[in-house]
């Protein structure tokens, strides 16, 4: 792989909010991630270890109060923290396409999923606005949708699984190289969350899409991705192929994660605490290998000479023996 396959890296990225003191919390901490083309990632954690932010922070878009305290974003070699506004929206849509975790949100209320569709074709597709609606109708089939009466329609007319697929194909609509899903099945059943699974990988199959697919459920991911990317309080505790954290996850947590997705075919996450609560190892109170040490500093992501790397010393050194 060459520099040039690289759709988007985060380099040493912190995130974080105003505290009443007058510091800033950090909740996403010196988090690095590469995404090349055609590549497709899950990012997993617990509810708050910062997997959203993460995401938004790709698209320049981490939410008031919150700020990017460190670190660069490059979307296809720009660092868009320092780039113009205009380039950035250009980006986000044209290069990144995003499904968000509330589709009912991410959607304006007073358009039409046409109107929608037409505005992304629009911006990021100039050349071919006069034929927007082929291509609205055509992108509306491919996500199952009935498209002549979805054009029309409003958001709060469809249900939850329509909207989430409604949002997939208006992220398709700027032909992205990159679609990041956000936890895009956790509000809906279990029978159109398999269907809202199917369609991204064929979707991205299809179109050679890279995809970054974020969930709290490992069981949900692991089918779709080839790498995950797992964290914790947010910081990453460990990057492997997917194969290789299912039959040997690395990190304690990972491991835990692994265990209860074996044991019910779905290993949600609880929530445990942020970078600032404590100074050591976020896992050391849950962990069966805790050492005196691992509760004086936060351990740094060690990267394996067999690839991926775990935030563990005393399993980094075990494996690299
Ligand atoms: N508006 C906010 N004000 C203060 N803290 C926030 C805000 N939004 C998010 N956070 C903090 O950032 C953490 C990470 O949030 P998020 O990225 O949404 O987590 P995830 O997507 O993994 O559930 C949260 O646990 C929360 O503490
Ligand atoms: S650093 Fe210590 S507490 Fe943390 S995962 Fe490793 S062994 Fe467990
Ligand atoms: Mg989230």
């Amino acid at each position: 792989m060459t520099e040039r396959d690289v759709i988007a890296r985060l380099i040493d990225v912190s995130i974080g909010f105003p505290a009443n003191d007058g510091a800033v919390d950090t909740v996403v901490d010196r988090l690095s991630l590469t995404i090349r083309a055609g590549e497709r990632i899950g990012l997993i954690g617990a509810s708050g270890s910062g997997k959203s932010l993460t995401a938004l922070s790709l698209l320049g878009l981490v939410p008031p109060p919150g700020v990017i305290v460190g670190g660069s974003v490059e979307i296809q070699g720009t660092d868009i923290l320092s780039d113009s506004v205009s380039n950035q929206e250009r980006l986000r849509g044209g290069t990144i396409g995003m499904v968000f975790q509330e589709a009912e949100a991410a959607l304006n209320p007073v358009m039409t999923i046409g109107a929608h569709l037409e505005e992304m074709i629009r911006r990021h597709r100039p050349t071919e606005t006069g034929r927007w609606r082929r291509i609205a109708v055509d992108l509306l089939e491919k996500v199952d949708l009935e498209p002549i009466r979805t054009l029309k329609s409003h958001p709060h007319r469809l249900s939850g699984g329509q909207r989430q697929r409604a949002l997939l194909a208006i992220a398709l609509a700027g032909d992205p190289d990159l679609i990041i899903a956000d936890e895009p099945t956790s509000s809906l059943d279990v029978l159109t969350q398999a269907r809202m699974l199917g369609l991204l990988d064929n979707l991205c199959r299809e179109r050679a899409l890279a995809l970054l697919l974020i969930s709290h459920d490992l069981g949900v991911v692991s089918s779709l991705v080839d790498r995950v990317v797992v964290m914790l309080a947010g910081a990453i505790v460990e990057e492997a192929q997917t194969q290789d954290l299912l039959e040997a996850p690395l990190h304690p947590y990972s491991e835990s994660l692994v265990t209860s997705a074996r044991q019910t075919g779905s290993s949600k996450t609880h929530p445990m605490g942020h970078p600032k609560s404590q100074s050591g190892c976020a896992f050391a109170r849950h962990c069966p290998r805790r050492e005196p040490e691992c509760e004086q500093n936060l351990p740094d992501l060690i990267v394996l000479n067999g690839g991926g790397a775990v935030r563990c010393p005393i399993v980094a050194a075990e494996v690299d023996q």
